[in-house]
This record gives structure tokens, C-alpha cells and sequence, in this order.
């Protein structure tokens, strides 16, 4: 009894010390951190607080560029933070198929952020919303109005429609010119024509407009919003470049929704006129307890990213096209070669002949790897806990691919900068197999 009374007493004593709680303290922390898992994450440049890397990235940008240069101090996966977002760049080839092939399920979703949100009417549309049961529904849908649609000649018919019109402006121009507005006109009004069944001429207030609308857009978009970095900003009052773009996505979005309201009106299902009018044909027939969770913004959202996706990245693909035939008439000459020996002088070139065509496909690939519309693509973030080039990557993390330092790889690409098409062909002058990214 004495003897535990004393035990007692002593014990109180002992941990009334503060120098014994703080060794237990301390004690118990580093053994904390010692038996956790411990993250191995990607190596990069030093990150400061709150802000991250974006003294770095700011000072040299473009931000494509400085990863493929920190690739020879830090490896091919590397680690920024965007403010308070951290993010893994992947740079090259092995990693990227690792992460886009191997592991895609793990890479599959979308970051969310300030922007993606307000663009989209709240994740509604199939580019930026995350990898959820109703996104994957959304992408069926609109596989399969695609698939109906290409099925058809309607495609190969309005791009022809379209070149023709431009290559009739071009007849009468006798002198000089830049091509950039011809060639966006073009593209729009094959995608317009093929969304939407309508097209538009040059000086169209409306299709200029449309033009004004996304290049303001995609300017504002790409010099970022402090909430994007810094999410608790977003409450803060809303700066003058948030509202414009604001602004410009609601009146992007009201046609969108016009035109939308314009096919629901005059929907028959014996006469389905365009893209638009198979995503209500195929909304129509899926199973109820389908369509239910497809909403009217769903449809809207799905056909705004096919003008989000594809007129600006074609038509700056296009004007690449046109410059490197301009800069390299020995390799203009070879693919008109090409051209009037398969397909002669008769008719226009369709999707059929690609394959017999490869030495004009093999310059095509070769523009795309040189010069790219969007050299990081679109960030995806992990769903799970995952791995990438040996590197822990937890779940929910920003991943980005540099598209420009795959394209210069040079355990893929010998001599990377020098624009030379027959990279892609093989000792036949086919066509050489292909990496397939999904
Ligand atoms: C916000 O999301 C958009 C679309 O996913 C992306 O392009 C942009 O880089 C993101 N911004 C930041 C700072 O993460």
C-alpha cells in the first residue's frame, strides 16, 4: 500500500516535468513520422510558401518550356506547386504511356478549379468535368451520336463545302495575305455546319463575334485567376477579369443554349439533321433510368466543348500547315506529288485516302509533334493513391502532360527540332505503327 501510494506520487511528479512531456512529446512525433508510409514525391525546384513555384513559372514561362529544361536537373516526372495546387509534370514518353496507358483509371480525373467550374456550368460538360458514373453515361452518349455521324458522309461533305468556298475567296486574291482569317472561317463553319446544320460568310457579324468571344476568353483563361492557385480566394469580390470572363461564358453559353432549343423545337426522328440532333436522338434512347441523370446542360455543355476543343487547336494547326509547306517547298512538292498521282486532279481528297497517302499523313504528324495548340493538354489528377516513374503520387493530385517534351524526347526523336516527316515513315514509306494514348 505505502509502497504504491509512493509509486503513485512519483509518477505525478515525473510527468508533471515539462521536460518529460516535451521528450515523450517529441518522442511520440518522430515515431509517428518513422512508421508512416512515407510519400516519395517527384523532385523540382524549390517551393516557397503560399505561393508555391509561381515566382518560377512566372519569371520562365512558357511553362511548357521550363519543364522540358528542368527535366536535365530533376528527371522526367517533376513536381510544381501552382500556388497552393500541387502538381506532377510528366515530360517524357515512358512515363506518360505508364500513366496514360498502363494506369489510366488512376489518371482518369480532371482537377477542379475556380475556372474549369464557372466554364462549364458547374462541371456539367465532358472535357474538364471529373471521372464520375454520370460523365462516363455523358461519354457514351455522345460516342454514339458520333459514331452515327461519321458513319455518314455528311462530315467529308461539309468540309468539302467549306473548302470550296474558301479556296474561291483565295482564287481572287492576287497578292500577299495572311491566311488566319480564312482558315478560322473555314474550320468554324465545318464544325458550325456539322454541330448545328448552319453555316456562315466571312464578314458574318455573327461568326465574328463568335471568334471575339473565344479568343478573349481563351486570353483571359490562359493568364490564370487567382483563385485557381489560391482556392480560398474565391470568396474574395470577384476582379474585373473574372467578371468579363463571366460575361463572355454566358453569352458563349446563351447560343450554345439557342441553338440547342432551335433543334429540340424542330426535332424529327425520321430526318436528323447534325451532331446536335443525334445527341437528342441518342438522349432519347437510352434506358430512363439513364437519361434521367443526362440533364438539357449535360447536351448543351457536350456540344459547346466540341468548339472549345476543336476550332481553335484545328484552325492554328491548319495555319502550322500552311508555314512549314511555305518554309519547306522541297517537301510541299513531295506530298503534291503524292496527292495528284493517288487522287489525281478530279476530285477533292476524302478521309478514304489517308491510307494511300502517307507520305502527306506523315507531314501532318509531323507539324502536330513540332507545333502544338496546346502544349500541356488539359490537366488530369489522380482518383487513387497511385505511382508514376517510381514516384508516389497521392490521390487528387493535378497531373500534367508535357505534350512538347514528349514531342522531344530524344530516346523517341533523333535531332527533335528538325521538322523532317519521314521520321514517321518506314523503309516502305508507310506509315509507322503508332503509340495509342486514350
Ligand atoms: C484550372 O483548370 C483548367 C481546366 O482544367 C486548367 O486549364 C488550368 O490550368 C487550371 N489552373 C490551375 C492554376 O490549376
Amino acid at each position: 500500500m505505502a509502497l504504491e501510494g509512493k509509486l503513485v506520487r512519483w509518477l505525478l511528479l515525473f510527468l508533471g516535468d515539462w521536460r518529460v512531456l516535451l521528450t515523450l512529446f517529441t518522442a511520440t512525433v518522430i515515431l509517428y513520422f518513422m512508421m508512416r508510409k512515407p510519400y516519395r514525391l517527384p523532385p523540382g525546384p524549390m517551393r516557397l510558401p503560399i505561393i508555391g513555384n509561381l515566382h518560377q513559372t512566372y519569371y520562365y514561362s512558357p511553362l511548357y518550356k521550363y519543364c522540358h529544361d528542368l527535366v536535365y536537373t530533376y528527371g522526367p516526372v517533376i513536381r510544381l506547386d501552382l500556388g497552393t495546387v500541387p502538381c506532377v509534370i510528366i515530360n517524357r514518353m515512358d512515363q506518360a504511356i505508364e500513366a496514360l496507358v498502363t494506369k489510366q483509371n488512376d489518371f482518369a480525373g480532371r482537377p477542379k478549379n475556380w475556372t474549369s467550374e464557372v466554364i462549364t456550368e458547374g462541371f456539367k460538360d465532358i472535357a474538364m468535368a471529373p471521372f464520375t458514373p454520370v460523365w462516363q453515361l455523358q461519354r457514351k452518349l455522345a460516342h454514339s451520336a458520333f459514331r452515327h455521324f461519321a458513319s455518314k458522309d455528311v462530315l467529308v461533305q461539309k468540309i468539302h463545302e467549306s473548302f470550296n468556298d474558301i479556296s474561291q475567296m483565295f482564287d481572287k486574291i492576287h497578292e500577299p495575305f495572311n491566311p488566319k482569317s480564312y482558315v478560322y472561317n473555314c474550320v468554324y463553319n465545318i464544325i458550325y455546319a456539322m454541330t448545328y446544320g448552319r453555316s456562315f460568310h466571312l464578314d458574318d457579324p455573327e461568326f465574328l463575334r463568335m471568334v471575339a468571344i473565344a479568343n478573349e476568353a481563351n486570353a483571359l483563361i490562359s493568364s490564370g485567376f487567382a483563385p485557381d492557385f489560391i482556392s480560398a480566394l474565391r470568396y474574395l469580390p470577384r476582379t474585373a477579369a473574372q467578371k468579363r470572363l463571366l460575361d463572355l461564358n454566358a453569352e458563349y453559353t446563351r447560343r450554345g443554349r439557342k441553338e440547342y432549343q432551335r433543334h429540340k423545337d424542330t426535332f424529327t426522328r425520321s430526318d436528323i439533321r447534325d451532331l446536335c440532333d443525334y445527341l437528342i436522338l441518342a438522349h432519347q434512347n437510352m434506358p430512363t433510368e439513364d437519361s434521367d441523370k443526362i440533364t438539357e446542360t449535360h447536351i448543351v455543355e457536350t456540344l459547346l466543348d466540341i468548339f472549345g476543343a476543336g476550332t481553335d487547336t484545328t484552325s492554328m494547326t491548319l495555319l502550322w500547315c500552311i508555314k512549314f509547306m511555305v518554309a519547306y517547298p522541297e517537301i510541299q512538292k513531295i506530298g503534291q506529288d503524292e496527292i495528284d498521282n493517288i487522287v489525281g486532279h478530279e476530285r477533292l481528297v476524302n478521309f478514304h485516302d489517308k491510307q494511300n497517302l502517307p507520305y502527306c499523313d506523315a507531314i501532318l504528324h509531323e507539324v502536330m509533334r513540332l507545333r502544338l495548340p496546346a502544349s500541356l493538354a488539359l490537366p488530369h489528377s489522380t482518383t487513387v493513391d497511385t505511382t508514376v516513374g517510381g514516384y508516389d503520387v497521392p490521390k487528387d493530385t493535378m497531373v500534367m502532360i508535357n505534350l512538347y517534351g514528349l514531342h522531344h524526347d530524344p530516346a523517341y526523336w533523333t535531332d527533335p527540332e528538325k521538322f523532317d516527316p519521314t521520321r514517321f515513315l518506314d523503309e516502305h514509306g508507310s506509315i509507322r505503327p503508332k503509340i495509342k494514348f486514350s
